[in-house]
């Protein structure tokens, strides 16, 4: 696939260039700077635009034991309405009676509409170089549609801001052989682990950045990564058991920082490293 080479392109060019602006960075911590331009360079040609093309073809394709399209998907604006739809996610669904994040409601749009057997969708839902993830293509689709606009995820529903305190709850849970939480990674300023900038989830402006960034095209994988991908890999991290894919606990984790980046606007699917 095209997606396997031209990262390799991005990171040659831009090496020469990132030490070029590590030397003319003016900035107090010119690491700091040297990685923003990089990044913005990278984001000037983001692979994640393939997918969501991929993504918008799975979206109108007749699929599955009952021959249907997603484009009567009700991802809570009702059927067919995407745009917009991410930045109102997680929400609850009464058909569902059960709040839910996009990926899970992709899930029971293609369980219910398409006919496609629960398990056998979410048995592999992150791509690899040998192997292409439908789920990762209609995220990226599905999210390219709340580009620009502000995140307002709703928490009128009980169950919408029950899921908002589980998940807080185990933002700052501890647990594991190491007795990390969320919290031990992510509720200070100025942390860094390699390139990557840790956030500060505890606080808006950190909370608002990361979630408006996700799902992303991840250069080092060559993959477009998801949310549910982001909090499996943090779960890892955290030397916990591997979370399901769409369980409960994911998404009141993702119904806490998406409600915590309130206000934002979504610049998704991003480039990371
Ligand atoms: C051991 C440290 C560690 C723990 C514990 C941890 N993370 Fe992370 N997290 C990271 C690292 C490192 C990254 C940077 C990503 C990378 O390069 O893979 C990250 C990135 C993220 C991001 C994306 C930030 C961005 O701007 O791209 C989110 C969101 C996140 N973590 C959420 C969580 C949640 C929720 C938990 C608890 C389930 C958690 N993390 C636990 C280390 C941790």
């Amino acid at each position: 696939m095209a997606t396997v080479s031209r990262p390799l392109a991005y990171i040659c060019c831009t090496l020469a260039l990132c030490a070029a602006g590590l030397s003319a960075a003016q900035d107090k911590d010119p690491t700091a700077a040297a990685i923003e331009q990089y990044r913005q360079m990278l984001a000037d040609g983001n692979p994640a635009e393939l997918y969501e093309l991929r993504g918008e073809e799975l979206w109108k394709t007749k699929r599955g034991p009952k021959n249907a399209s997603l484009e009567q998907c009700d991802l809570g604006l009702g059927p067919g309405k995407i745009k917009g739809a991410y930045t109102q996610l997680p929400r609850y669904f009464p058909d569902t009676d059960r709040v839910e994040d996009l990926e899970s409601r992709l899930v029971t749009c293609m369980v219910q509409l398409q006919g496609f057997d629960r398990e056998e969708v979410t048995k592999k839902p992150f791509g690899s170089a040998s192997y292409q993830s439908d789920l990762e293509a209609l995220v990226a689709y599905v999210v390219s549609q709340s580009r620009g606009m502000k995140m307002a995820v709703p928490q009128e529903h009980p169950k919408e801001r029950e899921a908002y305190q589980l998940g807080r709850e185990i933002f700052f849970y501890r647990a594991g052989p190491y007795d990390f939480a969320c919290a031990t990674c992510h509720s200070e300023d100025g942390k860094r682990i390699r390139l990557q900038d840790l956030p500060n989830l505890t606080q808006k402006k950190g909370a608002q950045f990361a979630y408006t960034t996700w799902p992303a095209y991840r250069v080092s994988q060559g993959e477009l990564r998801t949310m549910q991908w982001r909090l499996w890999d943090c779960f890892r991290q955290q030397r916990f058991p591997e979370p399901k894919y769409a369980s409960d606990a994911t998404i009141a984790l993702t119904t806490f920082l998406a409600v915590n980046a309130n206000g934002a606007e979504y610049a998704g699917p991003a480039i990371k490293r």
